[in-house]
């Protein structure tokens, strides 16, 4: 099956397609460090032979978490509380990735300064952002960098930058609220101009033979907002610094997709990878084995991300491989429990 193939970028090796993608568990202390839970929650979804595992947004700055219990990476004592986690997830075999990110006008924690490309709230009630100067976006560069040689120390296998929701840099990338007249507003190269500088900075301090990973929202589900055409120009920009898209929508306005149903964004996807060449992951209601299997198989995408389907089910690939008779190498101690039915 597709689904169990190994697909190798750079020097990581996936063992299977299956991603668990970032998902926020607002359960850090307010000094943004991880705790049991988390070590619970990651190990469980390693030990169920999960590919990869992209660890939830964790801020760059205090001010780029989304809420006062997102993780953050701008100091050593947050870096400390991963350790462990990461180090005991590539035990099962697991990759693991984290995600940078920076929240940008959709900071919800308790920030005095909320950053924006432009002073427009989100929504009626959001607080107004401050309108960056050049000297915030510096600043926002060295966070990325910064916490991206802490992720490096740390032993990540693989590096994502948020470029998607309605976040800082997918903020920036939106001609919907990016309204700048200097040279990070405007074209299409100049809202790239702030990612680029991201990727740039990041390539500084992350190993070159380690993958580095895009997630973008490639439609906005505004007649004048992103689409995928112009999401698909944005990262062929950006193309000499990422081994792997991970194609999402939405977010950055308060616009919901126009449809949802299983796989609703595969298409978008697929149009990007088409776009690009690059190897894409697809999240998005997929939930089914042969829903997973027909989108690798038919080149759709490389991977497939599960996000709350591997939060019902952390066993999500040794439940499958068991159903449809598949050999798998188990972890060793669940073997007798899992092997493929006679
Ligand atoms: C609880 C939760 C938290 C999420 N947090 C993040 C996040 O930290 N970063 C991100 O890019 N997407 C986040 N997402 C979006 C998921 O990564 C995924 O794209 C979305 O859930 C759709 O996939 P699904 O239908 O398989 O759940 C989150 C989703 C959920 C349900």
């Amino acid at each position: 099956m597709y689904l169990f193939q190994p697909f190798t970028v750079k020097n990581m090796t996936i063992r299977n397609r299956v991603v668990m993608p970032p998902m926020c568990m607002y359960s850090a202390d307010t000094h943004g460090i991880a705790n049991d839970f988390h070590f619970t929650h990651y190990t469980s979804r390693a030990v169920g032979q999960a590919g990869l595992i992209i660890m939830e947004a964790t801020g760059v700055q205090s001010c780029g978490r989304i809420s006062d219990h997102c993780l953050g990476l701008w100091n050593d004592e947050q870096a400390e509380a991963i350790t462990p986690i990461v180090h005991a997830c590539r035990e099962y075999g697991t990759k693991m990735a984290i995600q940078l990110n920076h929240a940008g006008r959709k900071c919800e924690a308790q920030e005095k300064t909320i950053l924006a490309p432009s002073a427009i709230p989100f929504e009626d009630g959001s607080p107004m952002p401050k309108e960056m100067t050049k000297g915030d976006i510096k600043d926002v560069i060295d966070a990325f960098r910064s916490a991206a040689k802490r992720a490096a120390d740390i032993g990540f296998d693989a590096l994502e930058i948020h470029g998607a929701h309605g976040y800082l840099i997918s903020e920036f990338l939106s001609p919907l609220i990016n309204h700048r007249s200097d040279e990070y507003g405007g074209s299409t190269e100049n809202r790239s101009r702030i990612l680029i500088e991201v990727l740039k900075a990041v390539h500084e301090v992350w190993p070159k033979e380690k993958p580095v990973l895009l997630r973008v929202s490639a439609e906005d589900y505004e007649k004048d907002g992103m689409h995928a055409d112009e999401m698909a120009k944005i990262v062929n920009l950006v193309k000499p610094y990422i081994d792997i898209l991970d194609v999402s929508t939405g977010g950055v306005v308060s616009t919901p997709p126009t449809a949802i149903y299983p796989g609703y964004q595969v298409k978008i996807a697929e149009k990007l990878k088409e776009a690009t060449g690059l190897p894409t992951i697809t999240v998005g209601l997929i939930v089914e084995a042969h829903q997973a299997e027909e989108i690798l198989g038919e080149d759709r995408a490389d991977f497939v991300a599960l996000g709350r389907e591997l939060l019902r089910d952390p066993y999500w690939v040794l439940h499958t491989a068991r159903n449809l008779d598949v050999q798998y190498p188990f972890p060793e101690q669940y073997e007798r429990a899992f092997e493929a039915r006679k």
